[in-house]
């Protein structure tokens, strides 16, 4: 192992903040003393991991891994401990010896894994493909076709595409003279078709080739694009995909993997926007024309882990799909799908005439693509109602209605509202209807919407339960409540009153819910009204509560007295019954449910657990009541 002394580590640490470094990978919101985000190491739907700045140290109360900067860094890259320090230094810009960097970097802990094995099968391809395409007589009609698409030398050493040669035993003869190379492993490697006589034939020969690398940068897989060299004749019959992708290996699962993202994260964090291509092409092209933050899915569709991984590092994705109609459907589908699963911001690039990116700047120039990612920008709903009156005869009157009412319902997902308001205004002109017309409607369709929400969100809690320490404070001046009925009603009672309290709702590290559905459709109905009016007024936020029931459990609360003025540990107090007391109540419930019908069926081994089970639970709801 190599030593760096332990003066330059702590002079490292010391002049290294964990909360800059982390925030390279992920996106922390400050709330109170710490930072929050969701966690980098696990899918995570609340933010459970946190950033002490004071004490310098992570720590995630769901997964439970936590450290200082060095492990953070380890973990995160799959880097050894010096390699950390060495990384921690760069970032903060503390020069060491060449020394020390050369021989943390040999000192890779797993370098004879199966893992880094077969990265090097993937790396020795790579060159050799990438050295056919630029160097040698076999590459050169493929090399001409990128040139004439208008890829630049530079842009295909940048991305290192490659060719495959024809011979289909070439890269076997190859890779068998490395001598770094592990043999054995050629089989799995992917790069290989099965046959049945064991003889390892080139998946991808004939094909131009693009590196697929992982977020660390590391080749992969490999994805290859049809060439037809006008010099070889083919078969009549010669029907093939236009691309064929390294099948699933150790390394490689194409779910998690998206193309050039490694490249593209120090621009996606600057420019706070990522775009989202369809084609590889589309990708390098508009590299070459200055746009560094782009990538693409893996030719499928976007996959949740892909979601995910952008969600660490950005809040706003704009798609860039082709400009067909195959391309709108899929930006559409594309839309959703991250709606359904984020907060992100999206907007839609669409081009004209049926183009993609890559067409786009061939015809119309660099300069004028960068303009129309900028202009050409559509969000969500102006996106919509574009897609949804095409084809459509707005001259029809049940054409015309529904396509009102397709487009009111989306709107429920809009959260500005002054963009509402525009749209609220551009329907009414269109269809020379009266706004409040237009707005009853919308509200019933928020109403529906927000029922669904609340459901989600109960089960959200649900899941939630296992970390609810999440939220620890402290447990003076525990409320005069008895229920948990009570206290969401105080809270209520307290935030339609208050400005302050939404804030600290707004702050909480974590979503929070109300678990009773009439608590739950107020709170969210006061937050549309909110953020409408930016301003709390009870009397109009009465008067906004259009059904009769919500309004009278509204007044109900309304009429409490608590008094004028509260205590910053009241609130808190309130959302610790809530959020802490309210899922153990529930499971205990459903345990109990369990235990019963354990008892139906008889089932000794699971009553004897469940009943342990139920005494446990019931001393953590006593511990939560008391102190
Ligand atoms: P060019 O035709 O060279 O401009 O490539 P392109 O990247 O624009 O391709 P296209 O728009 O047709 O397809 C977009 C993306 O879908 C590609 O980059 C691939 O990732 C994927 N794709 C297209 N065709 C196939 C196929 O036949 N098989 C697979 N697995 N993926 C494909
Ligand atoms: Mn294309």
């Amino acid at each position: 192992m190599v030593r760096i002394p332990e003066e330059t580590i702590t002079q490292v640490r010391e002049a290294s903040d964990i909360v800059n470094v982390v925030s390279q990978y992920v996106q922390l919101k400050k709330s109170g003393q710490n930072h929050f985000a969701h966690c980098p190491f696990h899918e995570d739907r609340t933010p459970s991991f946190s950033v002490n700045e004071k004490k310098q140290i992570y720590h995630c109360f769901s997964c439970g891994r936590g450290g200082n900067v060095f492990s953070f860094l380890q973990e995160m890259e799959g880097i050894s401990f010096p390699e950390a320090v060495v990384k921690t230094a760069e970032i903060v810009e503390i020069p060491l010896d060449d020394s020390i960097k050369e021989q943390s970097a040999q000192n890779r802990p797993n370098e004879n894994s199966r893992f880094s094995k077969l990265l090097q099968i993937n790396e020795q391809t790579s060159d050799f493909y990438h050295h056919i395409l630029m160097n040698t007589k076999v590459g050169e009609a493929a090399y001409q076709y990128l040139i004439d698409r208008g890829m630049e030398k530079e842009t295909l050493e940048t991305f290192k595409l490659g060719f495959s040669p024809p011979q289909r035993n070439a890269l076997k003869l190859y890779l068998e003279n490395q001598e770094t190379i592990e043999q054995s492993l050629l089989p799995d490697s992917g790069l290989f078709s099965d046959r049945d006589d064991g003889q390892l034939l080139d998946r991808f020969s004939g094909r131009i080739m693009f590196p697929i690398r992982d977020r660390k940068g590391q080749t992969v897989a490999f994805s290859g694009r049809i060439f037809e060299d006008p010099a070889i004749e083919r078969p009549q019959s010669f029907h093939t995909a236009k691309y064929v992708n390294s099948p699933e290996t150790d390394l490689f699962n194409k779910r998690k993997v998206l193309f050039n993202y490694d490249k593209a994260r120090p621009a996606i964090r600057r420019a706070g926007e990522v775009y989202l291509f369809e084609g590889f092409m589309d990708v390098i092209s508009s590299w070459q024309a200055g746009i560094k933050n782009g990538i693409a899915s893996m030719g499928t569709s976007l996959t949740t882990e892909q979601i995910h991984q952008l969600d660490r590092v950005t809040d706003k994705v704009v798609i860039a799909y082709d400009g067909d109609q195959a391309g709108l459907d899929a930006s559409k589908r594309a839309m959703e799908y991250f709606l359904d699963q984020t907060h992100f911001n999206i907007e839609v690039v669409s081009f004209p005439e049926k183009l993609d990116p890559d067409d786009y700047i061939k015809t119309r120039g660099k300069e004028s693509f960068n303009d129309f990612l900028v202009h050409g920008r559509d969000t969500y709903m102006s996106f919509l109602m574009k897609y949804h009156r095409n084809g459509l005869n707005l001259k029809n009157e049940s054409e015309r209605v529904s396509y009102i009412e397709k487009i009111l319902k989306q709107m429920t997902v809009v959260s500005s509202p002054v963009e509402r308001e525009l749209y609220f205004n551009q329907l009414a002109q269109e269809f020379e209807l009266s706004q409040d017309i237009l707005k009853e409607q919308f509200q019933q369709y928020m109403l529906e919407t927000q029922k669904n929400r609340t459901k989600e969100l109960k089960k959200k809690q649900e899941e939630r339960k296992s970390d609810t320490y999440a939220f620890q404070i402290k447990r003076q001046n525990r409320p005069k409540t008895n229920s948990i009925e009570q206290a969401e009603k105080m809270l209520l009672n307290r935030l339609f009153y208050h400005d302050d309290v939404w804030y600290t709702l707004q702050n909480l590290s974590f979503e929070f819910t109300f678990p009773h559905e009439p608590y739950q459709i107020l709170y969210l109905l006061y937050e549309s009204y909110f953020r409408d009016k930016g301003e709390n007024n009870v009397e109009a936020f009465l008067d906004f509560i259009k059904d009769p029931g919500h309004k009278k459990t509204a007044a109900e609360i309304l009429w409490m007295d608590l008094g004028e003025v509260y205590v910053n540990t009241e609130i808190e107090d309130y959302i610790d019954v809530i959020a802490n007391r309210s899922p153990l109540e529930t499971t205990l419930q459903l345990k109990r449910q369990e235990l019963k019908e354990a008892e139906r069926t008889g089932d000794k081994q699971k009553q004897k657990y469940l009943t342990i089970e139920i005494i446990n639970l019931n001393r953590q709801l006593k511990a939560a009541k008391e102190v």
